[in-house]
């Protein structure tokens, strides 16, 4: 308090009613310092707007700074590759390390594949699109599909040249819990993550899927306290996020939308658990299958059209239906043995 630039009846008067650090000044509000310091309205703006200033210790930075890189590194929120340039694109950069980004989707949408390709891809270091970090993969649903992740591995081994993929060792960062209930995973992101995270072996964290949990062990009587685990685990995942800085990737069920009785014009279905989650999310991902293959003809040109050839692959749309930084579009993916690949 005593180096603000401040008129000396202010500091006096503000001495006297035992302000002494810019916390207990900040903690009241406008008429309660005015009552503590006898100071009047204008005077107490000034107090104010001087000890506002010297708390605000963050330099404002501008896109300008950031294009330019004059800022700290740790200002500028990173991107996970998903392991496509087309789907990177479309996500500008890829899954943002801070907060929860879900993906949302019915039962074979893509939801696992799109998952497990991003354990591969935050190993890779960050001049890649990774984060130079292992995943933490909790299912609650099936069994943690290994067979399709070295499958995934060999693939995307062939991509990055034998000596990375010798160096990075992809299958042995991926860190598989399985869960079937709330204390199980109330314990998991309280307890067992935060070792990982805190030795930075772990730079990514799936859950797939939290609907699975909530959906199936509570009764109808218990919904207040369902709500209330929601909230808890939605907020222990963002604070991990901001903490660790790393992305924390949910997967969600969909269930039917009630609104579409009265507006055929609203989606059949909507991503489950509500409200009470969505508040938690920070980025919204909706996938689902088109009736749509892609068709490779013999000189290798693309087509989508409608079908049901078993040797085509089935068209499946990525929508953005909530984000800070992105705009309401839509993109197309197929899923190959090698994992996710956007379409053009
Ligand atoms: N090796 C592969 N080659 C080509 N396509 C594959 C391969 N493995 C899986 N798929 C495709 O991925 C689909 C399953 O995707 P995924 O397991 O991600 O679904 P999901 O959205 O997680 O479903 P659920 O909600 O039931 O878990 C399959 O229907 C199949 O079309
Ligand atoms: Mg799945």
């Amino acid at each position: 308090m005593e180096n603000l630039d401040l008129p000396p009846k202010i500091v006096t008067s503000a001495k006297r009613a035992g302000l002494k650090t810019l916390a207990s000044v900040l903690c009241l509000s406008k008429p309660d310092l005015e009552r503590a310091t006898n100071l009047n309205s204008h005077e107490v703006s000034i107090l104010v707007q001087a000890v506002s200033e010297a708390a605000y210790q963050t330099p404002i930075i501008t896109v300008l700074d950031i294009k330019h890189g004059k800022c700290h590194t740790s200002m500028i929120v990173q991107k996970l590759s998903l392991g496509c340039p087309r789907l990177d694109a479309f996500l500008h950069g890829g899954i943002l390390s801070q907060g929860i980004t879900e993906i949302a989707g019915e039962s074979a949408s893509g939801k696992t594949q799109i998952c497990i390709q991003l354990c591969l891809t935050v190993q890779c270091p960050k001049a890649l699109g990774g984060l130079d970090g292992g995943a933490v993969y909790i299912c609650t649903e099936d069994a943690f599909p290994s067979k399709r992740l070295h499958q995934m591995i060999q693939m995307f081994n062939e991509k990055i040249g034998s000596e990375m993929a010798s160096k990075l060792k992809l299958g042995d960062h991926i860190y598989v819990e399985h869960i079937s209930e709330m204390d199980q995973l109330w314990h998991c992101i309280t307890q067992r993550i935060p070792i990982l995270l805190t030795r930075g072996l772990v730079k990514l964290v799936v859950i797939d899927s939290l609907a699975a949990i909530f959906r199936c062990e509570y009764d109808s009587h218990e919904i207040a306290q369902r709500a209330k685990h929601i909230q808890s685990v939605g907020a222990k995942l963002n604070w991990l996020s901001s903490q660790y800085d790393v992305p924390v990737v949910c997967v969600n069920q969909v269930t039917a939308n009630m609104k579409r009785s009265s507006n055929p014009f609203e989606p059949s279905v909507v991503p489950a658990l509500g409200l009470t989650w969505a508040t938690f999310v920070k980025v919204r991902l909706m996938i689902s299958r088109t009736n749509y293959r892609l068709n490779v003809d013999s000189q290798g040109s693309e087509e989508c059209r409608p079908g049901l050839n078993p040797t085509e692959s089935v068209v499946r749309s990525m929508e953005v239906v909530f984000s800070p930084h992105l705009p309401k579009d839509k993109c197309y993916f197929i899923v190959e043995q090698s994992g996710v690949i956007g379409l053009a």
